[in-house]
């Protein structure tokens, strides 16, 4: 494409772009099942003009999934399982199949690793921290560049006194440095509990960590957690061939449907040397009262607090034979096509007066990246378009993406190159802060938005999606950030950071 073309995306202009992006991108084709299962399965997205951008933030799920499961209520009668009676067992069985369907889904031996359902992903991390036997000899060493979910892990390990460690990122492609983490793997004392957390795939910047850390670290002695949150939806995930001690996940972000489920997967060695700090119901074999005592039930038992929410967990096998059907290298390649060609157009779009729009957070090409790409745009004057106006004039033009943080300061702090000090100062004001007050004192003290723009493509996103973001983004063009306000009301959106 031209560059005269590319400033002036239109519905006129479409065909010849999707016939350049074809051109870049044959594998593109190869995915044309998901244009047919978008029509069939996924068709109110088009009924309502949605553009949905947020599948990190959460998938979308199929209409038969949704079917399967009601036909599934709707013909049995199930009961709290656990039990000998008749509903019990039946619900038991369901629950013991999606457990093996998970395992089986993501290649791991039943030998060496079990499932255990939590509510969420960041259900699954909090399991393996608060458990996890940190000591005042421990270390728990962590990538800049994790969500919350892993960041809070660090309150865990600093009341049981383990020294914490971030490894940091390189900038501007925010990978993991590769060179102080070994040093931080090789500083710990291996006769102690250590733990290692990174994400196979950023949530901010859609990289992707190498997955041979997991194997590298483990044979230094260190227990590693990976967090697949982000990497699962878009990616296959072989855990016979990574190994990790402990893999954490949302089974909404894959498929979309059941939202309240998540799991932890977990090396049955590895669960085994985690110590519960309390016990609930469900995860005893006995307790008494009178004897203070109680036994902790084994393996996934142990770890499932209460009632799991079993009704939702047949959910998840239809799900994941959804993917299965359609083939996750598909969603891969679609995902691959889309990024690519996103980057190269949102890096070639550019005022009259030569300034960029558009800055890309961390690669800006395909090299070991996913399909989640976080933005911070600029008007002709490469005055900040903040994130926040950014998402209200999107969201009048139905499209969904997303801005803030992530939950993910590390990547922000990074790539922003905020100064610790700066940081430090805002953890000194006494009655806390919200984001966006983060937001406007970093805007003062340094002129720089930190509230990024996130847009990130899954499943069933098409070049049509693409293309209107794009056409939506070019309307930004020699205009000031200003002008884009208008008579929008630049007040606060934030009242608390998102995924
Ligand atoms: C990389 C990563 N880890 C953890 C989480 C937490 O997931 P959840 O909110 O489903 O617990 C997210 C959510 O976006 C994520 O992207």
């Amino acid at each position: 494409m031209t560059q005269q073309a590319i400033s002036t995306y239109s519905p006129a202009n479409e065909a010849a772009a999707l016939a350049d992006f074809l051109a870049a991108y044959p594998g593109y084709q190869t995915t044309a099942h998901l244009d047919d299962l978008r029509e069939r399965e996924y068709g109110r997205l088009d009924a309502q003009n949605h553009v949905y951008l947020d599948y990190t933030g959460g998938g979308l799920y199929a209409e038969s999934q949704l079917r399967d499961h009601m036909a599934l209520l709707q013909a049995n009668v199930f009961g709290n399982p656990h039990s000998h009676n008749p509903t019990s067992l039946a619900m038991t069985e369901l629950v013991e199949r999606t457990r093996t369907a998970v395992l089986r889904y993501f290649n791991a031996d039943p030998n060496d690793y079990c499932v255990i359902f939590t509510p969420n992903a960041s259900g699954a991390l909090k399991l393996v921290g608060e458990s996890y036997p940190f000591c005042s000899d421990s270390r728990y060493i962590l990538a800049a560049d994790d969500h919350n979910s892993v960041n809070g892990i660090r309150e865990f390990a600093r009341a049981h006194g383990a020294t914490v460690h971030y490894a940091p990122l390189t900038s501007p492609d925010l990978r993991i440095d590769q060179v102080a983490l070994e040093q931080l793997l090789n500083e710990a004392d291996p006769s102690h509990s250590n733990l290692f957390a990174f994400p196979a795939q950023s949530n901010y910047s859609g990289v992707k960590h190498p997955l041979e850390l997991v194997a590298h670290a483990r044979a230094k002695g260190w227990d590693v957690l990976l967090d697949c949150a982000a990497f699962a939806p878009t990616n296959r995930l072989d855990l016979t061939a990574v190994q990790p001690d402990f893999a954490a996940f949302s089974f909404y972000k894959i498929f979309g449907y059941p939202t309240g489920l998540g799991a932890l997967i977990a090396r049955r060695d590895a669960l085994k040397r985690l110590r519960r700090p309390w016990f609930a119901g469900g995860t005893v074999k006995i307790v008494s009262v009178s004897a203070f005592g109680h036994y902790l039930a084994e393996d996934e038992a142990g770890f499932e607090d209460g009632t799991i929410n079993y009704l939702g967990i047949p959910a998840i096998e239809m799900g994941l034979r959804h993917i299965e059907s359609v083939g996750i290298e598909s969603i891969t390649e679609r995902v691959r096509c889309l990024t690519g060609w996103l980057l190269e157009q949102l890096g070639n779009l550019h005022h009259s007066n030569g300034r960029s729009l558009a800055q890309i957070h961390g690669p800006n090409n395909l090299d070991m990246r996913g399909g989640t790409i976080t933005i911070s745009f600029f008007d002709r004057d490469s005055t900040p378009i903040s994130g926040q106006l950014v998402e209200n004039l999107a969201a009048r033009e139905n499209i969904s993406l997303r801005t803030g943080c992530f939950c993910n300061p590390g990547a922000g702090e990074t790539s922003f190159c905020l100064p610790q000090s700066t940081m430090q100062a805002m953890f000194a004001a006494a009655k806390g802060m919200h984001f966006h007050e983060l937001v406007d004192a970093v805007y003062q003290r340094h002129g720089i938005d930190v509230s990024a723009v996130r847009v990130s493509v899954g499943l069933v996103t098409n070049f049509a999606d693409v293309y209107r973001l794009l056409q939506f983004v070019a309307g930004f063009l020699d205009k000031t950030a200003v002008s884009l306000a208008g008579t929008q009301q630049t007040a606060v959106l934030y009242t608390r950071d998102t995924p």
